[in-house]
This record gives C-alpha cells, structure tokens and sequence, in this order.
C-alpha cells in the first residue's frame, strides 16, 4: 500500500517552521515505530522540532499518536478513584516511595509505573530492589489485583505502552535532542494517558540537579503537560519544586529506602516530609478526595501499614535488614560558617560514581551505595565536622566521587543567604488554546 506522506516533505514542512498536519503527525509517528520512517530520518525531525517547536494542537496530537502505538490500561473497573505521580527526576528523590502508600491510605488507588535510573538521578524502581525479595515486574492483572487489595502498586511499566516512545527516547539520547520540551511532554505525557490514570500530579524539578535549570523552561514543560493531561481527560496539576540541593539527608537506592521509611514511621527530614504531603494533597484533591487530610494518615500509622502491604504484596519483605556498603568515607567541613551551598549535581554525580547509578543501561547498581548527607544549606558548622559521608562497596570509586564534590560545597559567613523554598510554583489546568 502506498505511504500517506514522504518523510522527506514532514521534515522539510518542520525545517520550515511550518506546522505539521494531524495527518502527517499520525503518519511520521507510525511510519517510525513499523520501521518505515529511518532512524535518521526521525533524528532530522527530532532537529527540526527541537529547534523550531509544536505548538499546543501539535503537541497533543503528537502524544496521541504516540499512545496509539500501543496498549492502554484501564482502572475502572476498581472501586476507588485512582491518581498517579511523576517526578521529572532530582538527586536523592525518593518521594514516590512514602507518597504511593500514603495517598493508598487515604482511600485513592495509585498506579505508578516507574523506571530504572540513568545518569546522576536514581530510579525508583532500583531504591526498591534494594529490599531483599522485592520483584518489579507484575502482569497487567496482578497490578490490578494489588490495586484493589493494597491500593498501590510501583511497578516496571510493561513493554506494550507507548512503544513509539521507547523507540524515539532511545533515538533522542544520542542525537541531542533529549532537551526538545514537545518531545518531553509528549514523552512523559504519553505513557501515564496510556496507564490509564484519572488524576495526575507532575512534580516538575528545577535547579542544577535537575533535567530544567530554571523556572521558565520547567514552566513551559509543565504547562505543555498539564494541557496535555487535560486534553486527554487526565485531571492534571504541576507543582515545580527546587533541585538545586538533594531532597533529604540520602541519595543512593537503599539509603534512600531507610529514609522513606523514617518518613512513613513518622519521622524523616522535614523537606521530604512537606514535599510528600503536599504532594499526596494534590493527588487527592485531583482525584476528589480533599475530605482526607494525608497528614493525619502519616501519624497515625496507616501509611506505614499501607507500605507494608504493598513490599509483601511483591515478595518483599519490609522487615528485612536493608544492604549497607562495605566502605565508607567521611567529608568534613574546612572551615567554621554557614553551608551556604550543597550542589544537587555534585551529590547526584558523587552517588552514581559510588556505584548507586548506572551508565549503561544494562549495568548493575550497587543497593548499599550513595552520599548521606549531614547538613544541609543554611546549615551552621564547624571545621573538621562531618558533612557527608560516601558509601561504596569498591573503595577505588572514593577519588573520582571526591572530584565531583570538590566545586559543589561552599561554606560562608552566611551573609545574603537566603533559604530557598521547595515548591516554587503551582500549575493547573489551562482552557484549550
Ligand atoms: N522522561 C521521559 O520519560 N521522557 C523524556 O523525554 C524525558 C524524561
């Protein structure tokens, strides 16, 4: 059969800053995922758009093409309203892990469908494996099941949803066009329309530790996906939150797991806790459960026994002893002032050198490995004072983590400091250009 459109002529019409039709969209997308359209071909466009951008219409039927690729989810036949969370990604972001069974235990079901890390920020699904039993992959019908039963299941999305995506994810990381805000939004965007969620909260990160360094461009990729949500019928909020520090005192999977924990049992650092709950409110809020205030769900246990429910539910076992590395290595303070800089990068990277990341994607990840931090910007403190201390099991990785550290800590007399908050902006549903 005859091809509806040349690849040659959607390149050329986005070369030329011209707009492309719902028609050629719909063909380049698919042409792409069957093989028709070339890998270098898809790269020329990718180009073309990074450069030149889609406008909202684009965008929208961008993301519906690629969800056409593949399968989609369905949650109605469950009990309760559902509403799901994600993270552009951060250094030592772990909020996933208390927020799932948190907002479970307010009576909303939570599907989220995580990834593995890449680079300086962690995965989710690598901080849960580090619980010994814990299994990533579930059917379609087992995490249905666990939905109803438990309320919430993290698990590994399935190889059926948003294929196209997959495809031009992996294209886009070695041609320079990761960076594209269509093709971001539409990348993220297609695969939680595709889970199926009713409700979704974007926590959109903005600082040095994160993919967008500051608040326009992380404001520009949170409307394109809030409008995108609300296009599709998905009730859509962003809120964007600072990364230019690590969220909490851990970043490295088992550590990170230890102060989730903390967290649900109570206790744990005040950013997370405040990001976790403020978090869970939008979740309810968009999913029509205002009525349940997640912080009383925090104290009074219910989310802990929610989490506990839910690492049983997937062989885990959340009483077991979590890996710790074999080595350690403590940072201390130069010098007495006020920390008046903890550089979200230099933790990340540090981490990753440490073994708690990885830079293939077949590569193993260390789960006792990682940075804890023991202060935090605008902290007092004193020469000599541990600052972090480095976890790895191969103590050769020590010298290329300190080099990552070297420009990223800075101690002040803390004149002009200024604390910098966490949520920074709030984004809600736009009305249709
Ligand atoms: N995460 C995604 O899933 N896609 C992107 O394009 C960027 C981050």
């Amino acid at each position: 059969m005859a091809e509806a459109h040349d690849a040659v002529e959607v390149i050329i019409a986005k070369r030329e800053r011209r707009e492309l039709s719902d028609s050629q969209i719909d063909w380049v997308v698919d042409a792409y995922t069957r093989g028709a359209v070339a890998d270098e071909q898809m790269s020329a466009l990718a180009m073309a758009i990074l450069l030149n951008g889609m406008n909202r219409r684009e965008i929208s039927r961008w993301t519906a093409a690629m969800i056409a690729s593949g399968e989609r989810m369905d949650f109605s036949a469950l009990s309760r309203p559902t509403a799901d969370k994600h993270s552009t990604g951060g250094v030592g972001d772990k909020i996933t892990l208390p927020l799932a069974p948190l907002v479970a235990a307010c009576g909303v079901a939570v599907p989220q469908l995580s990834g593995r890390g890449l680079g300086h920020t962690g995965g989710t699904l690598d901080k849960l494996e580090a619980i010994p039993g814990w299994r990533a992959d579930l059917s379609n019908e087992a995490m249905l099941g666990q939905l109803e039963d438990v309320g919430a299941v993290i698990c590994a999305a399935g190889t059926g949803l948003a294929p196209a995506d997959k495809k031009l994810y992996a294209l886009r990381d070695v041609t320079g066009t990761v960076e594209a805000i269509p093709l971001i939004a539409s990348s993220i965007m297609s695969k939680k329309i595709a889970e199926g969620t009713g409700a979704l909260v974007l926590d959109v990160k903005v600082g040095s530790g994160a993919f967008m360094k500051d608040v326009e461009s992380a404001r520009e990729l949170a409307d394109s996906m809030v409008a995108l949500g609300t296009d599709a019928g998905v009730t859509t909020v962003a809120l964007l939150t600072d990364m230019s520090t690590p969220l909490g005192l851990t970043a490295g999977n088992g550590l990170e797991v230890r102060e989730s924990v903390e967290v649900l049992q109570g206790g744990g650092p005040a950013d997370v806790v405040e990001l976790t709950v403020a978090l869970a409110r939008e979740m309810l809020a968009a999913a029509g459960r205002d009525d349940v205030d997640p912080a009383d769900k925090l104290a009074d246990g219910s989310a802990l026994d929610a989490w506990r429910r839910m690492i049983a539910a997937q062989g885990g076992d959340p009483d077991a002893d979590l890996p710790t590395a074999r080595e350690t290595h403590v940072v201390t303070a130069e010098a007495d002032g006020v920390l008046t800089r903890l550089d979200a990068m230099a933790v990340g990277l540090a981490a990753w050198r440490l073994g708690a990341g990885r830079a293939r994607k077949e590569d193993p990840v260390q789960a006792g490995a990682g940075v804890e931090l023991h202060a935090k910007p605008g902290d007092r403190v004193r020469a000599g004072q541990p600052l972090l201390t480095l976890h790895t099991d191969e103590p050769e990785r020590f010298e290329r983590a300190l080099a990552s550290l070297a420009d990223g800590i800075e101690i002040g007399d803390g004149a002009g400091f200024a604390p910098q908050s966490l949520v920074l902006d709030r984004v809600a549903q736009t009305a249709r250009a």
